[in-house]
């Protein structure tokens, strides 16, 4: 870390001695205050509900200036790299530092490809959850599961079994997500083909039934790679937190990712696609785009708990970049597919162009997020709503990985351990029973 020649000074107004916090600097981005001894010096803990003053590690994989509505990993801006990489070099280029060249990006391919497939009795698990389950639910449990099925790789604290847990989990993820999708329709499970790209594999797992070959339309697999490219990482967020924090108890790499999908799935984070579609879909059976003003009533009446989901970040206070990108390419979708009058995409522009001049949302500085649009892109290509998520799970798991490994080989890391500012009963004694 680099110190900066500035220190904090915090000064108690009841004549406590004051104390010098060092302060370091990132290479980019706002300095760090380090309270590391602040209470060990006096006896005070900080206090900041939700993080939002807390930089809770030093990170060198993704940048996110939320003002400026800026995404970077390791240091390529987010456009760069969703028009001139595909899904499997943003997971080396996270997972290493530094984009592959021809030959490693072959090498990276063909380990992770060699890796699709996922233990036989895996299946006999799947098959024990109901048909209905939810995706998110299954994913869940299968991620969690993966630490039954792959005894070698499950020393977090061995450079090996992390390497090869990160390749075995970007491997079978598509095929775990299909498998879930092909279980809840009835359908056989497909087995993957490694001579498909990883989003072509994952279509076909998707859409092929062992009668019908399924034809990967390009647009639609380049469609999905953006997807992936686009959800890969994002910082500390919510899951990536949790994975973190999971992982910091020395708990499997399997057991650490299925904590982040559990995290995933809330509607405030992964599951804002599916609520953001859902809403569109209400709105349109309201009478859509007619209906627009009223549900934006309904959206500023605190009272009303009514949300519009696919709104507002904690970090981007600008237009988020990846939903510019998502934009342009649920237009290039349901032009492929000959949808372009769709009625969602028509009501999701209104809406959007109607918040956006809106003063409530403007001064919130409420700007659309990436979850806006990419619920109508995968509706246009066919994926239930409810495989949302998990699919954003799939392409966040590269991230989580990352975010882990680099936590674990931090010499200065630590189990995390939270405190709190308690405010409940003191002391007090435990009276018999029949004195209560
Ligand atoms: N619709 C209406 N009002 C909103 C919205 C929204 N989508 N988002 C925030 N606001 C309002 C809040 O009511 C609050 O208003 P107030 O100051 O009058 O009380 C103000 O904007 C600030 O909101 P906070 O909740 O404090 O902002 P925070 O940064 O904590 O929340 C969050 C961010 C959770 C993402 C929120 O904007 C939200 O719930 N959005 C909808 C869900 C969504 O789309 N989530 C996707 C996140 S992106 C991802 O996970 C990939």
């Amino acid at each position: 870390m680099n110190p900066s020649d500035v220190k904090a000074t915090l000064s108690f107004s009841d004549g406590s001695p004051s104390m010098d916090l060092p302060i370091f600097k990132g290479s980019v981005g706002p300095d760090v205050i380090d309270i590391r001894k602040l209470y060990g010096q006096t006896g005070k803990f900080t206090y900041d509900p939700g993080f939002l003053s807390t930089a809770s590690c030093n990170s060198k994989i993704t940048y996110i200036d939320g003002d400026k509505g800026e995404l970077l990993y390791r240091g390529y801006p987010i456009e760069q790299l969703a028009v001139g990489c595909d899904y499997l070099e943003t997971c080396y280029l996270l997972l290493k530092g530094e984009l592959p060249n021809v030959s490693q990006k072959e090498e990276f391919t063909k380990l992770v490809t060699n890796h699709t497939m996922v233990n036989e009795q895996m299946q006999f698990f799947l098959r024990g959850f109901r048909r209905d389950a939810h995706p998110m639910a299954i994913m869940t449990g299968l991620v969690g599961g993966m630490s039954a099925f792959y005894h070698d790789s499950t020393d977090i604290n061995n450079p090996e079994h992390r390497e090869i847990a990160a390749i075995r989990l970007i491997g079978k993820m598509p095929t775990l997500v299909a498998m879930a999708y092909k279980y809840s329709v009835g359908q056989p499970f497909i087995y993957p083909k490694n001579d498909l790209s990883y989003a072509g594999n994952f279509m076909r797992m998707m859409f092929a039934t062992p009668c019908e070959e399924y034809v990967p339309n390009d647009v639609l697999v380049r469609a999905m790679d953006r997807i992936f490219i686009l959800h890969a990482d994002h910082e500390q967020n919510a899951s990536t937190s949790t994975v973190r924090l999971c992982g910091s108890s020395g708990t499997n790499p399997f057991a650490a990712i299925a904590a982040g999908v559990a995290c995933l799935w809330g509607p405030a984070h992964g599951g804002a696609n599916e609520a953001a579609l859902t809403m569109l879909e209400d709105v349109q059976k309201m009478g859509g785009v007619e209906k627009i003003g009223e549900f934006i009533k309904q959206v500023k009446d605190k009272n009303s708990n009514v949300k519009l989901m696919g709104f507002g970040h904690r970090v981007y206070k600008n237009y988020d970049p990846r939903a510019k990108l998502m934009r342009e390419t649920c237009h290039e979708v349901l032009s492929a597919l000959g949808q372009n009058n769709d009625p969602i995409l028509k009501l999701a522009m209104a809406l959007e162009k109607i918040a956006l001049e809106d003063e409530y949302f403007v001064s919130r500085k409420l700007y659309p997020n990436v979850d806006f649009y990419s619920g109508i892109v995968q509706r246009a290509m066919g994926i239930p709503v409810s495989l949302f998520t998990a699919i954003f799970a799939l392409a966040r798991t590269v991230g989580w990985i990352a975010q882990l490994n680099e936590m674990i080989s931090d010499p200065e890391y630590k189990i995390g351990r939270p405190r709190q500012l308690f405010n409940g009963a003191a002391a007090r004694t435990v009276r018999p029973i029949n004195e209560r």
